[in-house]
């Protein structure tokens, strides 16, 4: 069955990642403009740098858990399209082969004047030199709000060519991602959503399996594998 599954942060919560819109969630500690924005590094590119250098670090203390490890051996089954709206590598980490990052990855830097991209080093500072242009422009390679998600086209096209479309662990409150199950249920595909709790757009889905998870996932995926 071909399948395209959309995971947010709350595949990473059990692994020990801050989700953004919970109570205790990284926009509750950090203003957007600031720290999300190109704006915002632009006027403070020392404070973004130190928001996902914190990030970056936390991402490599963690470990994937057991959702990730289940989707990992759904894709052995199943022709799986695997898009994130994580930075983290818990996917990659997982054993998942070809995930697609539409908003960028803690482990990837920018040039934010040439366009070269290069695996990140665990601290970034203003002063680092682009390894291509050598212009101390580097950026961290994370898709900030006002700017186009990644690989948007292949990703329409996963969620026209799907029979199921899983949401997991994300809160529907940011587009293009939240638009992608009534895109695919236009198509014809069945919606599911694993969450914690209630997405904003959980009235675009056919299904809803509420909890944690670690707990739900590894449940779906035996029932297809
Ligand atoms: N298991 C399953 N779901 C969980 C868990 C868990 N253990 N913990 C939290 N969740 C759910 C929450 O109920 C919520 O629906 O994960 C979702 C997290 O929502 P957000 O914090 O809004 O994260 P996300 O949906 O990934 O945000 C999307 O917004 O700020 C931008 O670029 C950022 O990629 C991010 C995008």
């Amino acid at each position: 069955m071909r399948i395209t599954i959309l995971t947010g942060a709350g595949i990473s919560a059990e692994s020990g990642l801050a989700t953004f819109r919970a109570s205790d969630g990284l926009w509750e500690n950090h203003r957007i403009e600031d720290v999300a924005t190109s704006e915002g590094f632009t006027k403070d590119p020392t404070l973004v740098h130190a928001f996902y250098n914190m990030r970056r670090k936390a991402a490599l203390d963690a470990v994937p858990n057991a959702a990730h490890l289940a989707l990992m051996r759904l894709e052995g089954h199943h022709d799986v399209t695997l898009v994130t709206q994580n930075v983290d590598d818990l996917h990659e980490r997982a054993g998942s082969r070809d995930v697609i990052h539409m908003h960028g990855a803690l482990n990837r830097a920018l040039c934010a004047a040439c366009g070269h991209d290069w695996p990140a080093p665990i601290v970034m500072t203003p002063e680092d030199l682009c390894p291509a242009c050598r212009q101390p422009t580097t950026r961290p390679d994370i898709v900030w709000f006002g700017e186009m998600p990644y690989h948007l086209e292949r990703i329409w096209q996963a969620l026209e060519e799907s029979e199921l479309f899983v949401a997991i662990g994300t809160s529907g409150n940011v587009y293009p991602a939240a638009g992608f199950a009534q895109h695919a249920g236009r198509r014809g595909a069945t919606c599911l959503e694993l969450n914690l709790d209630s997405s904003m757009n959980a009235d675009d889905f056919d299904r809803q399996i509420l909890g944690p998870a670690s707990e739900t996932v590894p449940r779906w995926v035996g029932d297809l594998c």
